[in-house]
């Protein structure tokens, strides 16, 4: 073979030099492809105490690992030769339309996690068109996530007070924000035991420990943000100088029972949801109760270890309830192909809780925006692929679930 000097001519056009993305936030959330690539950015950038709490679950987290097994336990039977140059993801949920099959769950201390909170969560998602869900332990003002998400739409999650008033205070300023849904949760009736929370010593705020003060060497961006923005504090109620744990024992009911959702409806009169249903039992009694809605969740495992797995309990309530109410899904979502599963099961929606917090701690609003990216680019795809251009065109026998071998 005949070899000759390498010429501009050849090696030209071969070059392709990107402009260079200056912004750091930018460039690490464009690499990042996966929910489990935020997650390790989110990781390096979060001191451990906030990361562990987002991150963990109760106890031994089977709850939580077997959730996000099961997703991976299952096969797709994808139809072939079907036209699929065109794509729709949006559903309708609880009397409203959203753009895709998900939303963002409830979650408490989310300032903690990264300080945009949940403004950042409630302005990306009405960018994208879905809903967003603020939680009574939420650290952001009902009315100021109205006024960070103006014209989408927003549910809020209550936990009952042992102060019944209290509980009437944030439904009724719900209402007057405009919510769109009131979501109770019902799984956590004392507080899960997070044993990494309870071996980091978290606090909220975060105490100046020598520990964290080494740590905070090492995220010095996290403790800036946190230290020059408006001071960690509860959106519906004062401040709390105990541990999380205990404020949700000493704050919360233990003892409502089903009677008590009559009288919460009463107080609300919009679209009630009941968050926490772990069996068929139960989503029976609340489908004759003529609750709207159901969300067939753990918690994220973060309160009963070793609970059912909500994609398995699925299939049997759809069956049994699936007409009579709508069925969420929640638990162990980090891929949009989890999400077309858990709907082609039956699931009318589902929320994401960690998946969204990983991208607000791998770069805030930016990072909320690139989860949605993500997995809205992954349940498009999955779709396509599965041979179906609507939503409504899942079913059942696009999904087996694999029986585990070990
Ligand atoms: C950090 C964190 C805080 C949470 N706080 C609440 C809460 O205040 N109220 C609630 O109903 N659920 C709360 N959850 C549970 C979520 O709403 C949701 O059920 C769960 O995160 C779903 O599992 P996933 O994280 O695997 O998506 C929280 C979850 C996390 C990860």
């Amino acid at each position: 073979m005949r070899r000759h000097l390498p010429r501009p001519r050849d090696f030209g056009p071969l070059l392709r030099f990107k402009s260079p993305q200056w912004n750091p936030t930018v460039r690490r959330l464009a690499a990042a492809l996966t929910i489990e690539d935020l997650r390790r950015i989110a990781k390096r950038r979060t001191p451990r105490a906030a990361f562990d709490y987002t991150d963990g679950a109760a106890d031994e987290e089977l709850s939580l690992a077997r959730a996000r097994q099961a997703f991976r336990d299952i096969e797709f039977n994808p139809s072939i030769l079907r036209d699929v140059s065109t794509v729709d993801t949006s559903v309708e949920v609880l009397g409203g339309p959203s753009a895709l099959p998900f939303g963002v769950a409830p979650t408490g201390f989310t300032r903690l996690m990264q300080t945009e909170g949940e403004r950042a969560g409630a302005a990306a998602a009405g960018a994208a068109g879905i809903p967003f869900a603020l939680s009574t332990l939420g650290t952001t003002a009902i009315e100021d996530v109205a006024e960070a998400n103006p014209t989408g739409r927003n549910w809020f999650q209550l936990y009952m007070w042992k102060d019944r008033p209290r509980s009437v205070a944030l439904i009724d300023r719900a209402k007057a924000a405009g919510y769109d849904a009131l979501l109770v949760t019902v799984d956590a009736p004392v507080a899960g035991l997070r044993l990494r929370d309870v071996r980091n010593g978290l606090t909220v705020p975060p105490t100046l420990t020598p520990r964290t003060v080494l740590d905070a060497a090492w995220r010095p961006r996290w403790w800036i943000d946190l230290l020059t923005t408006e001071p960690l504090s509860f959106g519906s109620f004062d401040r709390w100088p105990g541990t999380i744990a205990e404020l949700l024992d000493t704050m919360f009911d233990p003892s409502v029972t089903f009677d008590d959702l009559t009288w919460i409806r009463q107080q609300w009169g919009g679209r009630l949801v009941v968050k926490g249903v772990q069996t068929l039992e139960d989503a029976k009694r609340l489908a004759d109760a003529g609750v709207d809605a159901i969300v067939l969740s753990n918690h994220g495992g973060r309160q009963l270890d070793r609970a059912p797995v909500p994609f398995h309990l699925l299939p049997d309530v759809v069956r049994e309830v699936g007409t009579d109410l709508e069925i969420h899904l929640d638990t162990g979502i980090m891929h949009g192909a989890d999400i077309v599963a858990s709907i082609a099961l039956g699931a009318r929606f589902t929320l994401i809780g960690r998946a969204y917090l990983y991208g607000l701690m791998a770069g805030g609003r930016r990072g909320v925006d690139r989860t949605i990216e993500i997995l809205a680019d992954q349940i498009r795809r999955t779709m396509r692929l599965l041979g179906v251009n609507h939503i409504a065109e899942l079913t059942p026998d696009h999904v087996t679930q694999l029986r585990r071998t070990h």
